[in-house]
């Protein structure tokens, strides 16, 4: 086995090749697992392996992508009705392989309780990382901020049961930044068992996105907020499958403050973190 080798899954997505880029600027071995070779990221001149599997449900190719590797980095799949069943196998794939530690890229608020059905989702697969035995960190992400664009409606409305409440949406950069952070510190077992929130620098309302949207993009953009009923009627109106109906759907509650994400990058550049060679391939 290699301790050093970092296997990086949904390396095709826009984390995974973000991590991968960054992994490879600061020279790490890495294995990045795609379900297409021409959707692997290229890094020509760095340590980087590819791995084809078919997806996490693929217990033997999974383990064989994971077989050598002391890290993994799991990023979450594609919203599907039994994710936490692939995740799950993912998981099992990794112990099999002998790997020692894997980083997932999880959601905050992951709870039993959550409102939230990815959020749970997210918290089973916790669950069942913790119950391995191997060591683990959680990448617990907010809302991407590309997201937040994408709610806006053809009519220019965003609607959701957010009420007033906050969200500290965050750049895929600056999750790859941390996840590189995490990745790459040379205090070995500095992030073993933690749970990191991963957030933008400001917490804002809907009807704050909606302002800031109408400024930069000169349509008017407004925020109607829905009750959680009306937000899973307009879901089953659109035609989505039973388990999409909660989707995006959480009850509106004090958010935390917000914890900046740049505050946690300075990790990258801490006493501990490892500086690697520079690869080409940065961006
Ligand atoms: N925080 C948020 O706001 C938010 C929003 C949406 C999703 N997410 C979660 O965050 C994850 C990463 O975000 P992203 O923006 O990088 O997503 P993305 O661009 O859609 O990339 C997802 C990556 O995971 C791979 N993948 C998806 N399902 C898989 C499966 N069942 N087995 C193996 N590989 C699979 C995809 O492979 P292909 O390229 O072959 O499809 C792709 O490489 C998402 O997959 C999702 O779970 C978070």
């Amino acid at each position: 086995m290699d301790d050093e080798l970092i296997v990086v899954t949904g390396a095709s997505g826009r984390i995974g090749r973000r991590l991968a880029v960054r992994l490879a600027a600061e020279g790490a071995h890495q294995r990045l697992v795609v379900r297409a070779l021409d959707r692997a990221p290229e890094l020509p001149g760095t340590e980087t392996e590819i791995a084809i599997s078919p997806g996490y449900r693929d217990v033997e190719s999974m383990r064989t992508a994971f077989t050598g590797a002391g890290t993994v980095f799991l990023v979450s799949g594609r919203e599907t009705a039994d994710r936490v069943t692939e995740h799950r196998a993912a998981v099992d794939a990794a112990v099999d392989a002998g790997v020692q530690r894997i980083v997932y890229l999880s959601f905050m608020g992951a709870a039993p309780d959550a409102t939230f059905t990815f959020a749970r989702d997210h918290w089973a697969t916790e669950e069942h990382i913790r119950a391995s035995g191997l060591r683990f960190t959680f990448l617990r992400d907010c809302f991407y901020h590309d997201l937040l664009v994408r709610l806006v409606g053809d009519d220019g409305v965003i609607r959701g049961p957010a009420g007033h409440g906050r969200v500290a949406a965050v750049a895929h950069d600056d999750v790859a930044d941390v996840a590189t952070a995490v990745l790459l510190d040379e205090r070995v077992h500095a992030h073993d068992g933690r749970a990191y929130d991963v957030t933008g620098p400001t917490a804002f309302t809907l009807g704050e996105a909606a302002q800031v949207l109408t400024h930069t993009t000169g349509r008017t953009i407004t925020y109607e907020p829905q009750t959680v009923e009306e937000a899973y009627a307009s879901r089953v109106s659109f035609g989505a499958e039973p388990w999409r109906w909660t989707a995006g759907c959480r009850r509106t509650r004090p958010s935390p403050p917000a914890r900046s994400s740049r505050r946690r990058r300075r990790c990258a550049g801490c006493p501990g973190a490892r500086r690697r060679r520079s690869g080409s391939g940065w961006r």
